[in-house]
């Protein structure tokens, strides 16, 4: 039995949309109250809420909420606003596959319920988004039991970002795996990166790991090399935003680097995610847009400026580490291998 964090950072009440502020986090847990697509999609864009499944429900919630906006609109004119709102959602993260993938597959239900009752329809989508919401606690729990299984005794794992509850309904993908080997193994422990620069290993992944009661020991990026120089980390999990038909794996800023070192170090690098973040329509890694965001995410720490005033600054969100940098990817179906064209159209296929 996994251990179940109680952290849940998108949750669908009724027809409210219940998020945690995770840019007050970790001074301040406040959840925020949404009924309407608009703010849903301000809180996608602003980071109040992240990770790549968490902003996929969010999405999903959000076609629900839009769903409800339009209820009075004559059937015709219902679907097209709610397309709109759609693409509308989708627009305000780029890299992360899972975000169009939800929205899409709530406007694909209600699509295939088109023949109902505006009202009855709306009523559906409610019921349709929550089920999602549910699913991402019961998949990311497959994904911990499934990757437990190749943490071995005592092990150190290193993470970067957060591919946490935070970062989809509950429980997390990479940090899943952390949480059920941990259930089974009380000596695992966790080197988190820091992860400039939004900090979100050093704000969010302590902070959870803290709640539950692991032990985590933050880093800064740059350390990891130094640590497994020392024989000190036996393995690398991390998240993704959007993998390739071929493995190759987009995820936060800086997971391309830790891959490379973990190579030079003879310690295995995994991956843990949904099959929803398999995007098979895009070959490799080359055809994934990366996110650029604000340079004074990079000029600022705290509000405060870090660097020569006018200096020049490109800030992507996230990179691609190569599939041939990639252990394995941990799944809800088993942890897919090398060669991962091969793996990835299996796993579809069955
Ligand atoms: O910019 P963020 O915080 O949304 O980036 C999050 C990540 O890169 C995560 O590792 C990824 O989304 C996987 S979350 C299970």
């Amino acid at each position: 039995m996994a251990l179940q964090s109680k952290i849940r950072p998108v949750e669908l009440v009724g027809q409210t949309v219940f998020l945690i502020d995770q840019t007050l986090i970790p001074y301040e847990y406040k959840k925020i109250e949404i009924d309407n697509y608009k703010d849903i999609a301000a809180a996608i864009k602003d980071m109040l809420v992240r990770g790549a499944p968490a902003i996929g429900i969010s999405g999903a919630h959000g076609v629900a909420l839009a769903a409800k906006e339009f209820q009075n609109l004559e059937k015709k004119e219902f679907f097209a606003n709610l397309k709109n709102a759609c693409d509308y959602l989708i627009s305000q993260r780029p890299t992360a596959v899972n975000l169009e993938w939800a929205v899409k597959k709530v406007y694909n239900y209600a699509l295939s319920n088109e023949d109902k009752d505006v009202s009855e329809i709306v009523g559906k989508i409610f019921e349709f988004a929550k089920k999602l919401e549910l699913e991402d606690i019961e998949i990311n729990i497959k994904i911990g039991d499934n990757g437990a299984a190749i943490v071995p005794k005592g092990a150190t794992i290193l993470t970067h970002c957060n591919a946490g509850a935070l970062a989809t309904c509950g429980y997390g993908t990479a940090l899943g795996v952390v949480r059920s080997a941990f259930e089974k193994d009380k000596t695992v422990q966790v080197f988190a990166d820091e992860t400039r620069p939004r900090q979100q290993g050093a704000r969010l992944t302590t902070w959870e790991l803290v709640e539950d009661g692991i032990p985590v020991t933050l880093i800064t990026d740059g350390m990891s090399g130094y640590f497994m120089k020392k024989g000190m980390i036996d393995l690398v999990v991390v998240g993704a935003d959007r993998i390739a038909a071929n493995g190759d794996a987009a995820n936060k800023i800086g997971t391309y680097n830790l891959a490379l070192v973990a190579k030079a170090h003879n310690v295995p690098f995994y991956i843990a995610a949904p099959l929803s973040t398999i995007d098979t329509s895009i070959k490799t890694g080359d055809e994934i847009v990366i996110e650029e965001r604000s340079h004074e995410e990079v000029t600022h720490i705290n509000g405060k400026t870090v660097c020569a005033k006018g200096v020049k600054v490109i800030n992507p969100g996230f990179d691609v580490t190569p599939n041939e940098l990639i252990a394995g990817i941990i799944t809800e179906k088993g942890i897919l291998r090398p060669d991962y064209n091969e793996s990835i159209k299996k796993v579809f296929e069955e």
